[in-house]
């Protein structure tokens, strides 16, 4: 697949199982996140791959994180939160470990790279026949999951990729371009 037919036929899967990708596409995906565009080559990235049972990790961190934010919870609602993590095979968590450059390489800029390091991870995904969700929602930001994940309170979780084959494919949305590209 040639890259204006990857970018341009991407979605997000509406819904995502088994087969998931193997070790050695996993690592090709991954690849590819690092190819990313990167001011200071800072490689501000962090991939955490929880494939299988590993996203158990997430899974737990969700229900402490919601139990800690609302003690009223039921458990119906830790359930409902822990079962995102079945929404697909694998989990990539993507985060942004940034360093303090100043004014050189402000952080927003390491976080930048690190979208652009996920798109990749996205695309590469579509590539390799594999669809793909990207998710953020309240345990992105939250510390108890960072610290569950092996992260630091102040990396920043850019998105969690959920991966696997898309048993119902996304629909491709006509962008909305309205005012949003200017020739001058
Ligand atoms: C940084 C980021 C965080 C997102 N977080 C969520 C999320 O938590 N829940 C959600 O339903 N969609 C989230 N989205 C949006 C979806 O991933 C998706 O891109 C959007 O629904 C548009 O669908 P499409 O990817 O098929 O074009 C997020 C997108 C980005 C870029």
């Amino acid at each position: 697949m040639n890259v204006l037919d990857a970018i341009n036929t991407r979605a997000s899967a509406a819904k995502l199982d088994l087969p998931a990708p193997t070790r050695e596409q996993m690592e090709k995906i991954l690849v590819s996140g690092c190819h990313a565009p990167d001011h200071g080559k800072l490689a501000p990235w962090r991939f955490i791959v929880l494939e299988g049972d590993k996203r158990n990790i997430l899974g737990r961190a969700m229900i402490e994180a919601m139990k800690a934010a609302n003690p009223a919870a039921t458990d119906a609602d830790l359930e409902r939160e822990r079962a995102k993590v079945d929404r697909a095979p694998t989990i990539v968590v993507v985060a942004a470990k940034t360093v303090d450059k100043g004014d050189k390489i402000p952080q927003i800029e390491q976080v930048v790279a690190v979208g652009a390091a996920t798109q990749n991870v996205f695309l590469a995904a579509n590539a390799l026949g594999f669809g793909a969700m990207w998710k953020t929602g309240g345990p992105a930001y939250d510390p108890i999951v960072k610290r569950a994940l092996g992260l630091e309170v102040q990396d920043q979780i850019i998105g969690f990729v959920y991966l696997g084959t898309a048993t119902m494919a996304g629909q491709v949305k006509s962008p909305n371009m309205d005012g949003r590209i200017q020739f001058l």
